[in-house]
């Protein structure tokens, strides 16, 4: 009996699949991948199926849910939506590697502190997008959360335990030194 190939039935028009594959260097968390590929693959999908790092995951594969955010240049990123071609050079951090970073690993201890998870799909891209927002805005208000996460969908309902979290995050990471956890793997200073 063939075996049923999830991928395909996930994105059953994968373009980029069967084309005329290139070898390029992407870099996550602080490591360079020697990568063959098409040009237009998601980075989603070099991250899960080549690199092997499934934390960032799939959700609508047409850049409107938030699952797949990571971190380019220290910017979140919809994965799904950004071709290997267009990361270049570029810094990807992902969900593995986040909390190396004194934002992340704040949201990451808020994040279980407050329970916020509930099935979980959604998550590493909340993760990913609450962490970028204290990098840049310290002190956010409930207008600057729900601007900052207006992106990331979860199916479960989870927004206020969010919102909570990321209070609780920003009242850590003002109070962490500067040098106390340091800048992820994979970000440019
Ligand atoms: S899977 Fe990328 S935004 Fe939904
Ligand atoms: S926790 Fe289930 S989709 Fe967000």
């Amino acid at each position: 009996m063939p075996r049923l190939d999830r991928r395909r039935v996930c994105r059953p028009d994968a373009p980029w699949e069967g084309r005329v594959s290139v070898s390029v260097t992407v870099h996550v968390n602080g490591a360079a991948h020697a990568v063959d590929a098409d040009p237009d693959t998601p980075l989603l999908w070099v991250l899960r199926d080549i690199i092997g790092l499934t934390g960032t995951k799939f959700g609508c594969g047409v850049g409107l849910c938030g699952a797949c955010t990571v971190w380019i240049d220290g910017k979140p990123a919809r994965s799904c939506a950004r071709s290997l071609e267009s990361v270049g050079a570029g810094a990807v951090t992902t969900i593995e590697s986040v909390g190396d970073s004194r934002q992340g690993a704040a949201v990451q201890r808020a994040w279980l502190d407050a329970q916020v998870v509930q099935c979980g799909y959604c998550q590493s891209g909340q993760i990913m997008s609450a962490a970028a927002l204290i990098a840049k805005t310290p002190a956010p208000s409930d207008a600057d959360i729900d601007a900052a996460m207006s992106g990331n969908v979860c199916r479960c309902g989870t927004y206020p335990r969010i919102r909570a979290a990321i209070h609780a995050a920003a009242a850590e990471f003002a109070l962490l030194p500067v040098h106390g956890g340091g800048l992820p793997k994979g970000r440019r200073g």
